[in-house]
């Protein structure tokens, strides 16, 4: 250990704080030499968890001294947070990296990072090590929050740092995050997961799962309040089983319940829950708490009980059925989503009928619908009787045609309604309107001014545009 060594805590977030430090002394001088600040790009890919680690990303880019940029071509510093659930989104990024390889020839300082859930597949990261060499730090799920440490460290080392942990107990709190809208942010409260249902590679990306101590996520919330934020999202693989393995144990449910006591909270989701596992006491929660947004989304994955079972789902498609009526009955004005996958190795036109008979008798108001991709390393992927494109797609228009039927048919029951409405940005198209969402995740249109935007509007519901209305404000 040499004598600046020393001086480098070993606890966490105390030697981040130091590399924090330490690396932005570093910006701080290259950027007094290129006369303009460097700037940071992030591309991130996948789901809500990955949108909020790349918040924290930009929050420790942002204190080492980087300002955002909002065009890739022109960034100082690029990072890709990659998502490795389907097959096509690792093709994505392998094809973008390849147009950065040409802009960092031009430009030598260009500095090129990726991490996310790819990078902890190790076939990967040694695509990454032989063949994208210009690539300048790797880093994958556990460690983001060493990302001063990475960028200090690369900016005094040749070649590529890769700093990948196979799975972690750790939860670093306290590191520097920025939202990317001041009104609603996501808020982990467990990382990782334990279902290892046989298709899906999170379990080995993510590891095993953590939950966050309640008064964390709760000074959390209660930081984002001070601070104008309305909504929160409760963000974990699987919810429902939040807090089990605690040192003192806590229900998800008590948990939203006192997220959503927070005073000043306007709203509180939560994403995804297993059905395996959606308590009464849960459902009972919601229904006693209005802060809690009227949107439950429940992956199905298949409505067959034999692909289910094959799946490691752990529940049946009775079981689900049952589940959903219950919801219905208790939760009268919840929108109901869900995930379905087709084409699991085994499927049989018969289990895919049962798919259909599900998605006919729940009445999703939307449904996302993926064609199975085989992940290596999971179970499913050495399964026999793995199902050819040509069925596969077939069976998934088929599918789509029935989702759309019954989204048709939820959507619009509103309509002659005035309901609140968080106002989120102007309308993409008309610059006119401004856009926001119904408390069960609907979108709606209406005309008003932009010093709406993060303000919970009460808005009448005039036309259904099948998956949106067009309002006014009252
Ligand atoms: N192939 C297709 N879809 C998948 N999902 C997860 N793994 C796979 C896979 N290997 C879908 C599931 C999950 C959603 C986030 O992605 O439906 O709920
Ligand atoms: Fe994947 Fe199943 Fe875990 Fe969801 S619950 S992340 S589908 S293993």
């Amino acid at each position: 250990m040499n004598a600046l060594n020393q001086f480098i805590p070993d606890t966490e977030p105390e030697r981040q704080f130091y590399f924090i430090e330490k690396a932005s002394e570093l910006i701080k001088r290259q950027a007094k030499e290129n006369g303009k600040p460097l700037t940071y790009f992030i591309q991130t890919f996948g789901c809500q968890m990955n949108s909020r680690d790349s918040e924290k990303l930009a929050g420790i880019l942002e204190k080492v001294g980087y300002v955002p940029c909002e065009e890739e071509d022109k960034a100082d510093f690029v990072i890709y947070n990659t998502c490795s659930i389907r097959e096509n989104a690792n093709t994505r990024v392998y094809g973008r990296l390849g147009h950065l390889n040409a802009i960092k020839k031009k430009r030598k300082s260009l500095k090129i990072a990726l991490c996310g859930c790819m990078m902890q597949e190790p076939d990967e990261i040694e695509k990454v090590r032989t063949q994208f060499k210009f690539v300048d730090i790797v880093f994958g799920t556990h460690n983001i929050f060493k990302l001063a440490e990475l960028i200090f460290n690369s900016f005094e080392a040749e070649g590529t740092i890769i700093d990948i942990w196979k799975d972690t107990d750790k939860i670093v709190e306290d590191i520097p995050n920025v939202r990317k809208y001041p009104f609603k942010s996501g808020v982990n409260i467990t990382f990782g997961c334990n279902n290892f249902c046989t298709y899906c590679i999170v379990p080995y990306v993510r590891g095993r799962e953590r939950s966050r101590e309640p008064k964390e996520i709760i000074r959390e919330v209660e930081r984002f309040v001070a601070d104008g934020v309305k909504e929160v999202m409760l963000l974990g693989q699987n919810v429902n089983s939040y807090g089990k393995n605690l040192d003192n144990p806590i229900t998800f449910a008590e948990l939203i319940n006192a997220v959503a006591n927070v005073e000043g909270l306007e709203r509180v989701r939560f994403m995804t829950p297993h059905p395996k596992d959606l308590s009464d006491e849960l459902i009972d929660v919601i229904a006693a708490n209005k802060k809690i947004c009227r949107h439950i989304h429940l992956p199905l994955q298949s409505g067959s009980s034999r692909i289910l079972k094959a799946m490691n789902r752990r529940y049946t498609k009775e079981g689900y059925l049952a589940l959903v009526d219950k919801i219905r009955t208790k939760l009268p004005d919840v929108a109901l989503t869900t995930d379905i996958i087709v084409g699991f190795p085994g499927e049989t036109e018969e289990d895919f009928n049962d798919t259909i008979d599900v998605v006919r008798k729940a009445e999703f108001d939307s449904a996302f619908t993926f064609i199975y991709s085989k992940r290596i390393g999971t179970p499913a992927a050495v399964m026999d009787n793995q199902i050819p494109e040509e069925v596969t797609k077939e069976r998934f228009s088929r599918l789509l045609a029935v989702v759309n039927e019954c989204a048709t048919k939820r959507c619009g029951l509103d309509r002659g309604k005035t309901l609140p409405v968080l106002v989120e940005d102007v309308n993409e198209q008309n610059p006119e309107l401004l856009t926001g969402r119904l408390s069960n995740n609907t979108l709606v249109h209406f005309a008003g001014s932009k010093e709406l935007i993060g303000q919970i509007v009460n808005v009448k519901l005039n036309e259904s545009k099948g998956f949106y209305y067009l309002g006014e404000k009252e």
